[in-house]
């Protein structure tokens, strides 16, 4: 059960990078901070690249797929949270709409920010009920089988969706945006050396 391991620690690096967006979103909003496009360009591709093209994929085809064959009567929830990877990437395109906005004209700040929230309380909620509800059942109803291909599914380096060692290249970004993060969250310049 790898995958369980992984999957947690795989949320706990998505968390970090949402929670720092929206600590930067903040700084910016109450003027501690100048924006900076290339960091927030940098959480964009994070989320963008990670959660949405790989992490949730992968959820949906390996362990929703043979929890739904061991525990039907757990598909209602699965159904709502396959429901949200879709939506979730619709809500993510339309966050780097409003960031685009807001690039293009700094009063645009408002609706970006409140997307930022709408969207780290999206993903939060999500995220709880993979852990609260499925991970538990997941442990329980399935077999050493299932999980030598879960594990095999999220423990591969070389990933073929996007063809290069993911779990390395995602690694050494995250800790690019923490490097240019401002404190408390990251370990960049403070915010009034900026
Ligand atoms: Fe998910
Ligand atoms: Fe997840």
């Amino acid at each position: 059960m790898k995958a369980i391991a992984i999957i947690q620690d795989e949320h706990r690096a998505i968390t970090a990078v949402i929670e720092g967006l929206r600590h930067v979103v903040e700084e910016v909003r109450a003027g501690r901070m100048a924006v900076d496009h290339a960091l927030l360009g940098a959480m964009f591709h994070y989320i963008e690249a990670f959660p949405e093209k790989l992490h949730h994929p992968k959820e949906d085809d390996f362990l929703f797929a043979r929890l739904r064959a061991r525990a039907p009567d757990i598909a209602p929830v699965l159904d709502g949270l396959e429901h949200e990877h879709v939506v979730g990437r619709e809500r993510f395109s339309e966050l780097k709409a409003k960031w685009e906005r807001y690039r293009a004209d700094a009063a645009a700040l408002e609706p970006f920010a409140e997307g930022v929230e709408r969207y780290a309380h999206f993903h939060w909620r999500h995220m709880r009920r993979e852990e609260d509800e499925v991970l538990p059942r997941a442990a329980k109803a399935l077999t050493a089988e299932d999980w030598a291909a879960i594990d095999a599914a999220f423990a591969s380096n070389d990933d073929p969706i996007v063809g290069v060692p993911a779990s390395k290249a995602f690694r050494e970004l995250f800790r690019r945006i923490v490097a240019i993060a401002p404190p408390p969250w990251g370990v960049g310049p403070e915010a009034s050396q900026r």
